[in-house]
């Protein structure tokens, strides 16, 4: 029998390539071998195609595959796993036929949670994406008026998991067109969405900014839907290391990392500002639990946000495409591997 290879894209000066190598071999005693299928193309990923990302290096992350072989029995052949990126384990691409884990054995169990039985792949594959939501949530009292800025993936999964949560939410987005495609979708059944040109004058005790970059009219427009005193501002979309409120000599992507809470005097308002990053092994653990159970409110569920679905080659496409005009696919894509 011939050699085992596999099909994967990798990251190549100002794009992607799709390659075909042999299996990858574990140079490890401790590993696991899994057979991606089902994988999403998160917006840090475009990110990394234009190395335009800060921080670790995550391409292809969020994951639904199979295991196929591994050096433990906690990883029987045929288990169905999802991927927590935060944990650290050495691994190839989850943007391909295989990928190669290797770390200490209860990283790995850290970094491969089972997804539970009866989730569709489809959605079992925003697992990783919720759990980020669910860890920033928890910087939200339940049953709070809250305002999302950043009607992306992420702004998306937080509407839901808050409404879940009691709180009244709006989302908030810079293009009309955005919101205009998100109207029919049940999900957001009675979370008012507004342009942000929009907005006027209404306050909210919590502003959450999930937008992909930080700029100085995004941060005024979020600060200025906060009351003039006791409101809060939860950071969760990407800051540039550099970036300083206006006016100020604040760093605020270190309070985002760091998941700071500082207090903030500026234009009138009083307000505290909170960082969120990442997300737990228990917060994988709730966004597992969501995910399996049914919303309250409609018989559909995040799968709904799925806008295309493509092929490796495709993919590869898409990401070249991307990174030549600079303009992001939108909406939620995800890769069938196995076609
Ligand atoms: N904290 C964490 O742990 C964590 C976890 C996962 C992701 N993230 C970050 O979260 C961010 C969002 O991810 P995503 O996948 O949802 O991104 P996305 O798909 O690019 O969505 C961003 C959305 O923000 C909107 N937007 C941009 N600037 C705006 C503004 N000034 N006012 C209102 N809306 C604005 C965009 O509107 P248009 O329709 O006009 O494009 C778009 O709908 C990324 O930076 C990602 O890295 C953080």
């Amino acid at each position: 029998m011939g050699e085992r290879r596999s099909r994967s894209l990798e990251l190549v000066p100002g794009g992607v390539r799709l390659t075909t190598r042999p299996w990858p071999r574990p140079a490890s005693p401790s590993w696991v071998l899994v057979r991606p299928h089902t994988v999403g193309l998160c917006s840090s990923d475009l990110k990394e195609v234009r190395r335009s990302r800060d921080v670790r290096a995550d391409f292809g992350h969020e994951m639904v595959a199979l295991v196929h072989s591994s050096s433990s029995d906690d990883f029987p052949p045929g288990l169905r796993v999802c991927l927590d990126p935060h944990v650290p384990v050495t691994r190839t691409t989850a943007f391909g036929e295989t990928a190669l884990l290797t770390g200490p054995p209860e990283q790995l169990r850290a970094a491969l949670p089972a997804v539970p039985d009866g989730t569709p792949d489809d959605r079992a594959v925003f697992t990783e994406p919720l759990a980020c939501t669910v860890h920033c949530a928890a910087n939200v009292l339940p049953g709070s008026d809250v305002a999302i800025i950043g009607a992306g993936t992420a702004g998306v999964l937080l509407a839901v998991l808050l409404r879940l949560n009691g709180c009244r939410v709006t989302l908030i987005n810079r293009s009309p067109e955005r919101l205009a495609a998100l109207s029919p979708t049940a999900l957001l059944r009675d979370v008012p969405k507004i342009p942000r040109r929009e907005v006027g004058t209404r306050t909210f005790g919590t502003v959450v900014v999930t937008t992909a970059s930080l700029d100085s009219s995004t941060f005024d427009s979020a600060w200025n839907l906060l009351p003039a005193h006791g409101g809060r501002l939860v950071l969760f979309g990407g800051i540039r290391p550099d970036w300083q409120v206006p006016g100020t000599r604040l760093l605020l992507d270190g309070i985002r990392r760091g998941e700071q809470t500082l207090e903030l005097d500026r234009g009138g308002r009083r307000a505290l500002v909170v960082g969120t990053h990442g997300a737990t092994g228990a917060d994988f653990t709730t966004a597992g639990a969501v995910l399996a159970a049914p919303l309250p409110w409609t018989t559909s569920h995040v799968e709904e946000l799925i806008v295309g679905r493509v092929t490796l080659p495709v993919l590869a496409e898409l990401l070249n495409d991307a990174a030549r005009t600079g303009v992001d696919p939108a909406g939620k894509h995800v890769v069938d591997i196995r076609r």
